[in-house]
C-alpha cells in the first residue's frame, strides 16, 4: 500500500510541476473552476463526493470539502512553510502556488463534499 501512495504522489508531482510558477506573496482570489481541475490531484486522498477514494478506510485522509477556504489555505501554506509536517502533505503543498491554493480553496469551500455529512478530521 505504501508503494501505491508513492506512486500517486509521482503522479501528482508530475502534475503539480507542469502548473507550478512562482509563488507570489500577494492576496489571490480564487477560481473555484480551476480549482476542480487542480483538485484532481488531491482527490485520490481526499474523497469528494461522486468521486471514488482511492484509499477511503485504509489511511486517515482528513476530509476538506467542507472547511472555510481560508482553512484550507492557511493548512496549505502551513505544509508548505514547514509549520506542519505531515511529509506528504508537505511534498504536495510544497509545488502549489498561491494562486493554485486559492482556486483548490475555493473549490473544496464552496462544497465539494457538500452531500456528504462532515465527519471531522
Ligand atoms: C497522497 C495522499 C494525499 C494527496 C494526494 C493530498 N493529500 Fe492533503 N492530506 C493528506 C493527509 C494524509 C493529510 C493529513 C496530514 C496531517 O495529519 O497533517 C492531509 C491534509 C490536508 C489538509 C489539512 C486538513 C486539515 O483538516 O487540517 C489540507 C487542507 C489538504 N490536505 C489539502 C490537500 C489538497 C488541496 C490536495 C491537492 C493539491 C491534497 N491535499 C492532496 C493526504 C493527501
Amino acid at each position: 500500500m505504501k508503494n501505491a501512495v508513492s506512486s500517486f504522489i509521482g503522479v501528482a508531482a508530475v502534475l503539480l510541476g507542469a502548473s507550478a510558477v512562482t509563488a507570489s506573496a500577494q492576496t489571490v482570489t480564487g477560481d473555484a473552476r480551476m480549482g476542480a481541475q487542480r483538485a484532481a490531484m488531491c482527490s485520490g486522498c481526499h474523497g469528494i463526493s461522486g468521486l471514488r477514494n482511492a484509499y477511503p478506510e485504509v489511511f486517515h485522509f482528513p476530509k476538506i470539502g467542507n472547511q472555510y477556504p481560508e482553512y484550507i489555505v492557511a493548512a496549505l501554506q502551513a505544509y508548505r512553510s514547514g509549520e506542519r509536517t505531515h511529509p506528504t502533505m508537505r511534498a504536495i503543498a510544497s509545488s502549489l502556488t498561491d494562486q493554485a491554493m486559492a482556486d483548490l480553496a475555493a473549490f473544496y469551500g464552496q462544497g465539494g463534499l457538500r452531500s456528504t455529512t462532515a465527519a471531522g478530521k
